[in-house]
């Protein structure tokens, strides 16, 4: 497997590939990869013929007061998983391959990207969905694997993949969890051993909204209720947001009908963890 750091580069191989008649298939990361990442490269390794996986800490999705410069990496650890998990090629540039000095061009997003996590990172998506147009532009991929972790962004990648044409099946890969429940990210580095015990009331209220779903209630308020009081609970728990949305469009529901996503956003000390699940139709 190859760590490959131009644009160039990963253009050349995947040339070569295609020339073959081989089925690529990406799956775009941060890097800092856990389990969660390990799963998608896993389902991209049965699905086609060459993996890329990319490992970028993009700037441009990060707000200024964010964890740009903190957020984790190490490469040779992902080298490593990347391998034992079957890929073929990770795509690790630096911001100025990515980004050049005088880069302006964005694709932004209205509806979707407002709502949930768009209300406290309103810039957040459009760095996500440029820099993953340009990774699609780049790659070329006939796939790409995304985890059901980050619904919003799911549902937004989708949504550009529909409205600008890509010719890209997105698949998306369910959350991998600790053995308590929560669920794996690259943030949860950041707790502390006191935060990690408290974390996994995330996962913990999430189970109590599902349990009331599954014995009939149809109102997203009582749903909605009943996840923040268990949230509540938990003293090192500030809760950004619990929703009950349309999957698709990301829209608040009041009645619980077609798909459905709960997702909620908890700091846990200074620690903004993300978790959700899907009520399919
Ligand atoms: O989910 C992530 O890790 C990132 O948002 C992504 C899709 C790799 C874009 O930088």
């Amino acid at each position: 497997m190859k760590v490959v750091k131009t644009i160039a580069e990963v253009r050349e191989q995947v040339k070569a590939w295609k020339a073959e008649g081989l089925r690529v298939g990406l799956v775009p990361t941060m890097g800092f990869l856990h389990e969660g990442h390990q799963s998608l490269i896993i389902k991209a390794v049965e699905e086609n013929d060459r993996v890329v996986v990319s490992d970028f800490v993009n700037p441009t999705q990060f707000g200024p007061k964010e964890d740009l410069a903190s957020y984790p990496r190490d490469i040779e650890h992902d080298a490593k998983l990347c391998e034992e998990a079957g890929a073929d090629l990770i795509f690790h540039p630096e911001p100025e391959e990515m980004y050049a000095q005088d880069y302006c061009t964005f694709v932004d997003m209205d509806g979707l990207t407002k709502g949930l996590c768009g209300k406290t990172r309103p810039t957040h998506f459009r760095g996500v969905c440029s820099v993953v147009a340009k990774l699609f532009n780049i790659v070329t991929p006939d796939s790409a694997y995304f985890g059901q972790k980050d619904a919003q962004q799911l549902a937004v990648i989708r949504r550009m993949v529909r409205d600008l044409n890509f010719d890209i099946r997105i698949v998306a890969c369910p959350i991998i969890r600790e053995e308590d429940g929560l669920a794996k990210s690259s943030r949860n580095t950041y707790l502390n051993t006191e935060e990690r015990a408290a974390a996994v009331v995330l996962s913990r209220a999430l189970n109590k909204g599902k349990a009331l779903i599954e014995s009939g209630e149809q109102s997203a308020a009582k749903v909605k209720d009943v996840i923040m009081e268990e949230l509540c609970k938990e003293p090192l728990a500030r809760v950004d947001y619990v929703e009950v949305v349309d999957a698709d469009s990301i829209e608040p529901i009041k009645e619980l009908k077609g798909n459905v996503l709960v997702a909620i956003a908890v700091y846990i000390g200074k620690t903004r963890l993300i978790d959700n699940f899907i009520v399919e139709e």
